[in-house]
């Protein structure tokens, strides 16, 4: 087993924390249970009796919800302020102390009992970054229902899949998001999603927004009921939290996969509030009255458990930012909030610094600001480039932490935990395996490479408290697609290396899931819409280098013989299609018609070495190759003086 510690980078609390998690895993976790309030106090942390699948704190009884504003009521902090909410997009802020934000939610929660949710019911939640949207999580909580976010760049079909997946009762929505170029209603695509779906819904609860057309009384579905956020609340009776078991689940999160069906990550109760509320403390080293903003999206993970859960859990103040990088109106915008509300602790994506960047190369917006109460920013969803990382290190003057973790995993598997201790920081390293994760490096066969060496990241099983226990109703889904490949080991689908130190470098997926602006998407489900074209024969879709999204999708696409079709027409019909049936964020703009794609003699087609050339990297022909004829077509897209 390797659990690498430089040895001689740190002042021994890193290790220390380290040998004692690895010496007595049950005591360790146990001891991190003790920062829960539990309605049933747990007497054993890991539950084995069903490996490899594992539960954590079997016996124990708790509520979330409960732990996430209550007690921090309870404890006479009603009046610190849990949630900032800031809306360059619509021109308001707002403060919301535990204590209104408590009274909201238990309302919320009553409101959702009136529609018959109750504890195991599931509820999809659509909805842009406003307060609503915490609101709803909370509450769900509240009654031990389990929420299912979905965020607001998917189409209806995409929003039905995950509708029929959760066979959800209710959908809690807004009449819509607003994005700096245009205003997007959502309403449209919730009537589409439930048309399409198998129709388990029976309840729409619709926030009216003032500045997006739409409402509730507008709608009306056969066997489905429209509420109205603001008159349902005002009638509501507040709902006492339910108390769960630790292993119920808390929430079902949909992310890409390697097929067209999108995978219902299963969080439960008891191991995520342990694991946030250790990760709050260890790793972000934010507590009770810091102020914590997570610039990333209630609709992915990180939203879920660092704009949501971790802060609230912690007792510390969250900041909601509906607005951009950039364009928000400038690329002072995120200076501005740190400076407006004391930012502790900022959380953002490699992306959102590279567009700042592009915009204001030398961060001149960020001298209008004062940014001192910052102390450190930690960044995840995608490879920190080491020019992005040394261009905030050289702004900030302070430590620019690069961390890496999955919609998977919950929280960090790798990172600098700056609760434990500052260790140095190395360009184009999420530093060290967190207390908990046992990371190694496998070759195809399962061996254990080299330092330096790079192979499949995989992690020894069990894995913590916090990291998804199965996949909803797929048990067998999630043994096949994680648990398979190496056994004892979970499969992460990245690729990397260690350093002599034991630093961790993560590369890249092994997998065809590409990340775009620090949005994971799966390239297979591209291509299964590019080949619904009646014009196409066949596709590849792969993932192009880009300076600031860092990936960007791009479709090959072979025409059936005898087809005529103007280049143009083709790639305005193909890029409408991803957009109409996965949904904007997406981005898929870029169409390339080719004679042919390279493929091996069993037909396969060779992704890899394309993207290796449309990417200008090195690349090695597989001797397996059927038409060798093949690459120079490929070689021709990005030299077209071969052509
Ligand atoms: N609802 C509806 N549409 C959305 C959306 C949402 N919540 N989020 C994005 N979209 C749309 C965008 O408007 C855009 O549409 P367009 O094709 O009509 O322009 C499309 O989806 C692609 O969006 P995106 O890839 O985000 O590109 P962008 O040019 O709009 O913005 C950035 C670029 C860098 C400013 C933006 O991607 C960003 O802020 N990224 C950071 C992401 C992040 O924090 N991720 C969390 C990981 S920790
Ligand atoms: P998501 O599930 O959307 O959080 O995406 C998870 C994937 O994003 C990982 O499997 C990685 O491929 C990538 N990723 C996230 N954080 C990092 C990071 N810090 N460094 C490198 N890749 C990362």
């Amino acid at each position: 087993m390797t659990q690498h510690v430089a040895l001689s980078h740190t002042t021994g609390s890193f290790e220390a924390v380290v040998a004692k998690q690895l010496d007595d895993p049950e005591q360790f976790w146990l001891d991190a249970a003790q920062a829960v309030d539990w309605d049933q106090y747990p007497t054993a942390a890991l539950d084995d009796s069903d490996a490899p699948l594992y539960r954590w704190f079997p016996d124990a009884r708790l509520n979330t919800c409960f732990n996430a504003l209550d007690r921090h009521v309870l404890a006479g902090r009603g009046d610190t302020t849990a949630l900032i909410y800031d809306s360059p997009v619509v021109g308001k802020t707002k403060k919301y102390s535990y204590a209104t934000l408590l009274d909201k939610v238990a309302r919320f929660a009553g409101v959702l009992a009136d529609a018959g949710v109750g504890v195991g019911d599931r509820v999809v939640i659509y909805l842009p970054m406003i307060p609503q949207a915490v609101v709803a999580m909370l509450a769900c909580a509240r009654l031990g229902a389990v929420h299912s976010v979905v965020f607001g760049g998917f189409a209806a079909k995409e929003l039905a899949s995950r509708l029929d997946d959760a066979e959800a009762k209710v959908i809690v929505t807004a009449s819509g998001g607003i994005e700096p170029s245009r205003v997007v209603e959502y309403l449209p695509t919730v009537v589409t999603a439930l048309e399409l779906s198998r129709g388990t819904v029976h309840t729409v609860i619709v926030k009216a927004r003032p500045e997006v057309p739409g409402s509730a009384s507008e709608y009306a579905s056969p066997g489905t009921q429209w509420w109205d956020w603001r008159e349902t609340m005002m009638a509501a009776e507040p709902h006492a939290p339910v108390s769960v078991a630790a292993t119920d689940p808390l929430y079902i999160l949909y992310t890409s996969g390697t097929t067209g069906s999108p995978k219902g990550v299963v969080r439960d109760n008891g191991g995520h509030a342990v694991a946030m509320t250790w990760s709050m403390k260890n790793i972000y080293d934010v507590g009770v009255g810091d102020v914590m903003w997570t610039a990333s999206d209630v609709g992915w993970v990180v939203g879920h458990s660092y704009i949501v859960y971790g802060p609230l859990l912690a007792g510390a103040t969250t900041v909601l930012y509906e607005g951009k990088p950039v364009g928000t109106p400038d690329a002072g915008a995120f200076w501005r909030v740190v400076s407006d509300y004391g930012v502790k602790t900022l959380f953002t994506s490699p992306t959102a610094l590279r567009a700042i960047r592009k915009v204001d190369p030398h961060a001149t917006l960020a001298r209008d600001y004062d940014l001192s109460l910052l102390e450190a920013m930690f960044l995840a969803g995608e490879r920190l480039d080491p020019e992005t990382w040394t261009w905030a290190s050289a702004l900030l003057d302070k430590p620019v932490i690069d961390h890496w973790w999955q919609t998977e995993t919950g929280w960090a598997i790798c990172a600098s935990p700056r609760g434990i201790e500052q260790l140095p920081l190395r360009a184009g390293s999420p530093s060290f395996p967190v207390p908990g994760f046992r990371v190694e490096i496998v070759d195809d066969q399962g061996h254990e490479v080299g330092i330096l060496d790079e192979g499949h990241i995989v992690i020894r099983l069990p894995l913590p408290p916090g990291t998804l226990t199965t996949l909803w109703n797929g048990d067998q889904r999630y043994i096949d697609g994680y648990l398979t490949a190496f056994p004892g080991y979970y499969l992460t689908g990245d690729s990397g290396y260690f350093d002599r130190d034991g630093y961790l470098y993560v590369m890249g997926r092994t997998d065809d899931i590409i990340n775009v602006a620090g949005h994971r998407l799966s390239t297979g489900s591209m291509e299964q819409v590019l080949a619904q074209h009646p014009s196409v024969a066949e596709c590849a879709v792969i993932g192009l280098h880009d300076t600031v999204k860092g990936q960007k999708p791009a479709g090959y696409v072979v025409l059936k013989s005898g087809i005529d079709i103007d280049s143009i027409t083709l790639a305005e019909e193909l890029v409408a299609m991803v957009r109409n049936q996965i949904g904007a964020v997406a981005a898929f703009k870029e169409v390339t018609i080719v004679a042919a794609l390279p493929k091996t003699r069993s037909g396969k087609i060779l992704r890899k070495t394309i993207r290796q050339i449309v990417n200008g990297e090195d690349y090695v022909v597989p001797p397996t190759i059927e038409n060798i004829e093949a690459i120079a077509l490929i070689v021709a897209t990005v030299d077209p003086s071969l052509n």
